[in-house]
């Protein structure tokens, strides 16, 4: 199926282009004043709760206090129909028994776009999906050209950043880069041509699929409107693509979005791969991929700046991948430096993950588990599940187990492959390859920079907008911008 470009993006999502102070009580039956104050405060209540969860989302403190009480007197307890996992060991179970503890009812709300990899709850089409997307990564090349655009938007960034010593880590750097990444290399440019126009869609994006706002709320519309944008202007570049593949043109450099329509094109594929199938998949990279870098490397790096003996690490490493990769022949964002550069940069990667363990980009993951089963079996805190249980597999109290993690409380160095930031099983995170790269090269941007500090008062802790960070100023000894490295 090819999309007919003149097809509006909002016809395709079914969104209402209402703006949120219009949105009045026309469609309330009888528009009756008591039923307006009960709808008013039940606005108000979904509204707390929101801003809540995502503050303990984000914030943790209270749920790392929760998960280590329960993982002592209750490492799976069930209340009501949920049941919530605090073991390592039993974390990774859950995530790895893809049949027998579902993602999709739980996740589909947040895409709105339609149906996407993470939906997808039936293991051979999950399988065979997931494969389609992995068919067009070139894994050869796409990673120094992930790398070169990082690189090259980090320095350019830290440059303007040199004369004032400020750089807020969100809106001046991590952003910007996977603005810049999702352009060149997923091939979806910036909405209105506007960078900070992107940065915003991807933040309501995000937020989206990990809190679903109150419906009706500005958040709500604010997600939809982007949604709607985004659909359009993949629709458009899908359609330029078509006109490129049919023209035989290879162009310098394919992008994702590029070489799925070229395969589309050339292959009798399979009957659910059609150019709809592109959009849907190319908007859930924009949304899985944008906003989680840009809060993986933000909290990564407030936790840095939290512990000196941490951020002293990462600078000593980042200084070690600079000699290294010089020695190595390389030292330029297109010739990285060959194995010893390699060696150091798993180094300055397991400090990054030793990072976020204290604040990690997804605190908590959410299961169904659709038939009756156990976990745990064969331990002492074996337990029945009934079906239709909601089960809570948090990473963040996998990664305070003493019994994978021991001595948690402190930053050391770790097995890289112990953590569970980007989950385990067929459902692990398919953006792995690119947030690696894409997070070493902002970190590593970030902590060279001389006298590196949080800003002072608020400014200098993670502000959020949802569940995004929207800002986070550094501070840092200011430099005449040609004395860069
Ligand atoms: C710091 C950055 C990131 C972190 C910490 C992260 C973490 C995760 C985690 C924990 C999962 C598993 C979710 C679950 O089991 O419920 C996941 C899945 C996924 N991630 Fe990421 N992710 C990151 C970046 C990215 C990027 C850059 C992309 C895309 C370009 C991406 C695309 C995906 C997709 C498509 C899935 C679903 C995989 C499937 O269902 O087969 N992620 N991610």
């Amino acid at each position: 199926m090819s999309i007919d470009r003149a097809e509006p993006a909002a016809r395709i999502l079914k969104v209402r282009r209402v703006a949120p102070d219009r949105e009045d009580t026309t469609t309330l039956p009888g528009g009756s004043r008591s039923f307006n104050f009960i709808q008013v405060i039940g606005k108000f209540i979904d509204a707390v709760k929101y801003r809540l969860l995502c503050h303990v989302l984000s914030h943790m403190r209270v749920l790392k206090c929760v998960f280590a009480i329960l993982r002592r007197i209750r490492p799976i307890m069930l209340v009501g129909n949920v049941l919530i996992v605090t073991k390592a060991r039993d974390v990774r179970e859950v995530l790895e028994r893809f049949d027998d503890f579902v993602l999709g009812d739980s996740i589909e709300p947040g895409m709105p776009w339609g149906p996407f990899l993470m939906t997808v709850d039936w293991r051979d089409q999950h399988a065979r999906e997931r494969q389609m997307l992995q068919s067009v990564v070139e894994p050869a090349t796409d990673l120094e050209h992930i790398r070169l655009i990082a690189r090259t938007i980090c320095r350019s960034r830290v440059a303007i950043a040199m004369a004032t010593g400020r750089i807020d880590i969100v809106a001046d750097l991590a952003e910007p880069v996977m603005v810049g990444i999702i352009a060149d290399y997923f091939g979806i440019a910036p909405l209105d041509g506007d960078e900070d126009r992107m940065a915003r869609a991807m933040r309501h994006l995000a937020g989206i699929i990990m809190v679903n706002p109150p419906i009706g709320s500005k958040a709500w519309f604010d997600s939809r409107e982007d949604i709607s944008a985004l659909t359009q202007q993949v629709l458009d570049q899908i359609a330029t693509a078509r006109v490129g593949a049919e023209a035989n043109f290879s162009g310098a450099r394919q992008t994702l979005l590029a070489r799925l329509v070229r395969r589309h094109g050339q292959s009798s594929g399979p009957a659910w791969f059609d150019e709809d199938w592109i959009r849907r998949y190319l908007t859930g990279l924009v949304a899985t991929g944008g906003a989680t870098i840009v809060r993986g490397a933000t909290h990564a790096i407030d936790q840095m700046l939290a512990r000196p003996e941490a951020l002293q690490h990462a600078i000593t490493l980042a200084e070690s991948l600079d000699r290294t990769e010089k020695a190595d022949g390389g030292g330029s964002p297109a010739r990285p430096g060959g194995a010893n550069a390699e060696q150091v940069r798993e180094a300055l990667r397991q400090c990054i993950y030793e990072a976020l363990r204290f604040r990690p980009m997804l605190p908590l993951l959410v299961r169904d588990c659709p038939r009756r089963t156990v976990i745990a079996k064969g331990t002492p805190h074996a337990r029945l599940v009934p079906a239709g249980t909601r089960v809570l597999a948090p990473p963040l109290a996998a990664m305070f187990d003493p019994d994978v993690f021991p001595d948690a409380e402190r930053f050391q160095q770790r097995s890289i492959d112990s953590y569970f930031h980007f989950g385990f099983g067929p459902r692990h995170c398919f953006g792995k390859y690119i947030a690696d790269i894409v997070m070493l090269e902002i970190v590593r941007a970030l902590v060279c920079l001389p006298r590196l500090e949080r800003a002072t008062g608020p400014a200098g802790e993670v502000n959020y907008d949802g569940l995004a960070p929207c800002s986070c100023m550094a501070t840092f000894e200011p430099r005449n911008a040609g004395v860069m490295r």
